[in-house]
């Protein structure tokens, strides 16, 4: 018989040795507390301060995080601890790794070495992994989207055709060019992969894609998936800005970011443009672009044209004055700014008679488009303030409401044109401004296109900005009897806000609003969501305005006897008459636009809550697919891996469709 004898000596090591390491992390614990949590929270996911400082433990090892403690990186605000003794260092480095709990689907970041079909090697640290994918990151922080093949050897896989404008060019036509789903393949499309954004609400943005990534927006959140299928790569992210007023708070909306180079440019709700490194999510730079205490809010309204970012800010409702401006994508640093509320004695401050210039509006909230072939930037502007009453603010109101084109590298006007001027009915022009080359009346044309919140359709010049046609997107509009050659709206009586309430068309959501409209070049056919709707408008006495408060001198509310309706139009630019109309059974409240493509469809956010397609020649409907939410997105479409898919987000989640 064999007698066990617990060897109680090499038990008293173990147990000691035990015990130092948690000794270890106890103390490197008490020092995170509190020398650390201030700024990157206790867990160390991201404080008020500073951003999770996860996906550096889970990518670095012990000396390099050591080293950035001891060095600090004060060019973002990392404080050195030069003079930590190494034996807290190295217990606060211990009690760091406690940190990291396991990732997305159960699984902990680990070092590894794959194999490649094409016989190389890659090694890194596995940020996702299920049996048939992985996505590694390697030490120059380069992102591989790998795909199992036969056995246990990886190829790499990216995106063939990239969305990386909230329109997806710089020409503001949501087109592409992918035939993949057509008339025919439309019909088998089906959800591939979804992505649930955590802690968000309603989101209004439109996936970005680049090389293989795609990039998803939440308030001062920016999330990168692999867009094959879904899995979470990196994420930035930081908390709401305390005392912040206007919709980038609430609702809270962004709408995109853009990529260019190795950064994605995203804006924060306060009115930050902000640089990330696009492989790691980290801050590069990070530019104010106006004081939010000055009710300056932003909600992702950016375009990445030669070396620049293109900015504008939101703020419409809350008096602020308005402006463009271009930043330099290498350093962050203002090129140039076009304000679009004049000052007093500049061209336009003419348009303006009363005190309310001052907090004149005009914000600059939806990306705008651009020409590289004569480098003009066209961008949109919004109402002025305040909203719904225009006593104290008689005149024009130059630039609000307007489309503004300007010299890109100096940012001087070149041209305006107002579509709604003295708004008095909150009818922003931020609508998208749809850049199409083509035959127009048999001359050679570049035009410029924009479905406009007030009713109109307008068709110009974009060389000059003179109007070339402009009319009647809805049925309901009673504002205007049509425009006049020059553009200037043919007013009709008694149809402004008063006390007691005007009955007005469209409505105060207008007869379309910021959400995307389409040419197809094949069938030169322009693809607009429009709404059927009429308002009360009320206006009330002239707000005092004020920091952190909102600024409206009256408001809409519905008329109980008007049924609206939303209707899938194809116009026709040169007699501006739809072609064919797709009308839609809903509440008439939906925000969703149209993409089409050269596969001969048009996919299109349905009144009744679904995405659905047509054929874009007849206005056949083809597809259709329901969601819980209404939709208040417009779809996107990329390829990746040599596959087409289609994505819109709807609620808080990503839906991406394939066809096979
Ligand atoms: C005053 C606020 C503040 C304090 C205190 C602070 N940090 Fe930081 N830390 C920052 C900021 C800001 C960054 C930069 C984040 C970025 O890249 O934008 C940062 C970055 C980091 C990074 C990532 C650097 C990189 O480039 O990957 C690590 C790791 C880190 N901090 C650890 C710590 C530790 C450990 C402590 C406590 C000893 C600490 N920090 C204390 C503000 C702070």
């Amino acid at each position: 018989m064999i007698k066990l004898v617990p060897d109680t000596n090499f038990m008293k090591k173990l147990i000691c040795v035990f015990a130092v390491v948690a000794a270890w992390a106890q103390d490197g614990r008490a020092t995170f507390q509190t020398r650390c949590s201030g700024c990157h929270g206790t867990d160390g996911n991201g404080g008020e301060h500073a951003p999770s400082i996860l996906m550096t433990l889970a990518t670095k090892n012990d000396p390099d995080v050591a080293a950035i403690i001891r060095d600090g990186v004060p060019r973002k605000g990392m404080p050195a601890f030069a003079s930590m003794p190494a034996g807290e260092l190295n217990s606060l480095v211990a009690f760091m790794r406690t940190l990291q709990r396991p990732r997305r689907r159960g699984f902990a970041p680990v070092r590894m070495t794959v194999s490649l079909a094409d016989g190389g090697k890659l090694e890194g640290f596995a940020i996702a992994r299920t049996s048939r994918e992985l996505q590694l990151r390697t030490d120059d922080q380069k992102i591989h989207l790998l795909r199992k093949t036969n056995g246990e050897q990886y190829r790499a896989v990216t995106s063939q055709a990239d969305w990386t404008s909230m329109h997806g060019s710089f020409s503001g036509n949501r087109y592409s060019e992918l035939t993949q789903i057509d008339r025919n393949s439309v019909g088998k499309m089906a959800v591939k992969w979804v992505y649930a954004v955590p802690n968000a609400g309603r989101l209004q943005g439109t996936p970005q894609v680049h090389e293989g990534v795609m990039y998803v927006t939440n308030t001062n959140t920016v999330i990168a998936l692999d867009a094959g299928s879904g899995a979470r790569l990196w994420e930035y992210t930081k908390p709401p800005t305390a005392g912040l007023v206007g919709n980038a708070r609430s609702p809270g909306n962004n709408r995109s970011v853009t990529v260019a180079g190795e950064k994605v440019f995203m804006q924060t709700d306060h009115a930050h443009l902000v640089a990330l490194n696009r492989h790691t999510g980290q801050v590069v730079w990070d530019t104010e672009m106006a004081d939010f205490r000055k009710n300056y809010n932003a909600t992702g309204s950016l375009l990445a044209v030669e070396n620049l970012i293109v900015a504008g800010t939101a703020g419409g409702e809350e008096g602020v004055r308005g402006f463009l401006a271009a930043y330099d994508q290498q350093t962050g640093k203002e090129v140039w700014r076009f304000w679009t509320i004049p000052a007093k004695g500049e061209p336009g401050a003419e348009s303006w008679d009363g005190p309310d210039i001052e907090h004149g509006g005009g914000p600059t909230w939806l990306t705008g488009s651009y020409d590289p072939s004569s480098k003009t930037v066209y961008w949109p502007t919004g109402n002025a303030g305040p909203d719904f009453n225009g006593d104290n603010r008689k005149g024009d109101n130059l630039y609000t409401c307007s489309i503004l084109a300007l010299d890109v590298m100096t940012g001087k006007l070149k041209w305006h044109f107002q579509p709604t001027p003295h708004d008095e009915w909150d009818w922003d022009a931020v609508q998208p401004l749809v850049l199409v080359d083509r035959l127009w009346k048999g001359q050679p044309r570049k035009l410029l296109l924009q479905a406009n919140r007030n009713g109109f359709l307008y068709v110009l010049d974009r060389t000059d900005g003179k109007m070339l046609l402009a009319s009647p997107l809805v049925k309901k509009l009673t504002w205007a009897d049509g425009i006049a050659p020059d553009g200037r709206p043919r007013m009709k009586a008694n149809q402004v806000p008063t006390a007691e309430g005007s009955l007005i068309c469209p409505a105060v959501e207008g007869a379309a609003n910021f959400f995307s409209t389409s040419y197809n070049p094949a069938t030169k056919l322009f693809y607009v969501n429009t709404l059927e709707r009429c308002a009360v408008y009320t206006k009330r006495t002239t707000p005092e305005w004020q920091a952190g408060r909102g600024y409206q001198g009256g408001g809409g509310r519905r008329d109980p006897n008007d049924k609206p309706e939303k209707i899938l139009r194809a116009f026709d630019i040169e007699t501006g008459k739809a072609v064919w109309e797709l009308p839609q059974e809903g509440p008439g409240d939906t925000w969703t636009g149209t993409l089409t493509t050269a596969g001969g469809i048009v996919i299109f956010g349905d009144d009744g809550g679904a995405l659905a397609a047509a054929d874009a020649a007849t206005g056949k409907r083809l597809w259709s697919f329901p969601f819980t939410e209404n939709l208040h997105t417009s779809p996107m479409t990329y390829m990746f891996d040599n596959k087409q898919y289609v994505s819109i987000v709807n609620g808080s989640v990503v839906y991406t469709f394939g066809a096979e």
